[in-house]
């Protein structure tokens, strides 16, 4: 049994108190482009949970809204971007006090919010050159970020780096803080890159496709290292990826995403040993494995594409790349989550009781075409 958490002002006193065991819990949550050419429903109610100490993958094709989901959460989405609406309901101690607030409903320039990102929640991205200016040396600025969000004296700040840059493999760091991004390899920058991410002692760190640009050895490397560190830290972490074996390696618990939505949700031993929603299937499908005879060892490629995120398929979105879809239904009605056992969940209408669609409790998504009302506008 876990303890209510004290909410918070910023909190929707109307939802459920979330649970203190986990760190983060986002509801329903929208980001939306507006785009000359349509809305862009880069997340389109997304929810998820992530409990303290653990590691949630969250895997999906390019473009399915993960680095969106991601900017979400750090609160740095840019317009014409904007949330409509959702909850991103983040949980911790403060002063000995279980403390919960909603970041859609901070500031996103605000005191607190300016606390959060980059101290409590921290993010390591594909590309170091985008955290590091090239213009300064690397300890400069790990230092500055321990500075904004630690009270320590500029030697013991100086002190920090030296000790995360050692941590994180970086040879010789008393020399090495002292030089520019550009005299790092990219494995070495992405090392202080995570040596920055860390230096403030975060509560839960997002690493997006943090070793996509990386070669093989690197990637390894710097994965192993995340690992090591998320368990040393006690610290909660999202990896987000389009590599399922990066997942098999690093995640306990999976988030598949497609189109802005959480399609399947479970632990990653059932992900690969049971996978339930056609999407997950067919994303398992698409992966090399050791140990094919010859005639099945070609790669096989999910049918179709994504399609442009102005026009999305009506319906269940990936109706017109599934295997298994029920003509007539599927691209009519939108799947919700079902609970499929204890740990599983799958957003598919293979799952849900045939019935439902005819009695029409699961609304069509396609109104607009339907019915004589006028388009919704966003
Ligand atoms: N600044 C932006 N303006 C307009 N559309 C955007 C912007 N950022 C992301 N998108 C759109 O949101 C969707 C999700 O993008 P993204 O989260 O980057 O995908 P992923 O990280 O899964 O590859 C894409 O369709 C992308 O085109
Ligand atoms: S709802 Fe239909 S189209 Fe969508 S994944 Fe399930 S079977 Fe396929
Ligand atoms: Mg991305």
């Amino acid at each position: 049994m876990v303890a209510p958490t004290e909410s918070d002002a910023s909190r929707n006193p109307a939802s459920p108190p979330p649970s203190a065991e986990n760190v983060l819990e986002v509801r329903d949550l929208r980001t939306y482009f507006g785009l000359d050419e349509g809305t862009v429903r880069a997340l389109d109610g997304v929810s998820f949970d992530i409990k303290r100490d653990s590691v949630l993958g969250i895997v999906g094709e390019s473009g399915c809204g993960k680095s969106v989901l991601a900017r979400s959460i750090m609160s740095i989405v840019q317009p014409p971007g904007y949330i409509p609406s959702g909850e991103i309901n983040y949980t911790r101690p403060v002063n000995g006090v279980m403390q919960t607030d909603d970041l859609v409903q901070l500031d996103p320039d605000g005191e607190k919010m300016r606390s959060i990102r980059g101290g409590e929640i921290t993010m390591v991205f594909q590309e170091p050159m985008v955290s590091f200016s090239p213009v300064y040396t690397i300890g400069n600025q790990i230092m500055e970020a321990v500075m904004l969000h630690q009270k320590v004296s500029k030697a013991e700040a100086r002190n920090r780096t030296i000790e995360m840059l050692g941590l994180v493999g970086i040879p010789n760091p008393e020399r090495r803080i002292d030089e520019y991004p550009f005299n790092f390899s990219g494995g070495m920058r992405q090392r202080a890159m995570i040596a920055m991410a860390l230096s403030s002692n975060p509560k839960l760190l997002i690493a997006d496709e943090p070793t996509t640009a990386l070669d093989v050895t690197t990637q390894a490397q710097i994965l192993e290292l995340l690992l090591k560190l998320q368990e040393e830290f006690g610290m909660a972490m999202i990896l987000i990826t389009h590599n399922l074996g990066l997942v098999a390696q690093m995640a306990k618990e999976v988030a598949v995403m497609y189109l802005g939505k959480m399609v399947e949700q479970t632990d990653v031993g059932t992900l690969f040993s049971n996978p339930q929603h056609p999407y997950t299937q067919e994303l398992l499908r698409s992966i090399p494995r050791l140990g094919r005879t010859k005639q099945t060892s070609r790669l096989t490629a999910i049918k179709g594409s994504v399609p442009p995120p102005y026009s999305r398929p009506s319906g269940c979105a990936f109706h017109p790349r599934c295997p298994k879809v029920i003509s007539g239904v599927c691209e009519k009605f939108t799947p919700e989550p079902i609970q499929l056992s204890e740990n599983q969940f799958a957003s598919c209408l293979l799952y849900s009781d045939a019935e439902e669609h005819k009695m029409g409790e699961t609304l069509p998504d396609t109104t607009a075409i339907s019915s004589s009302e006028p388009e919704e506008k966003e």
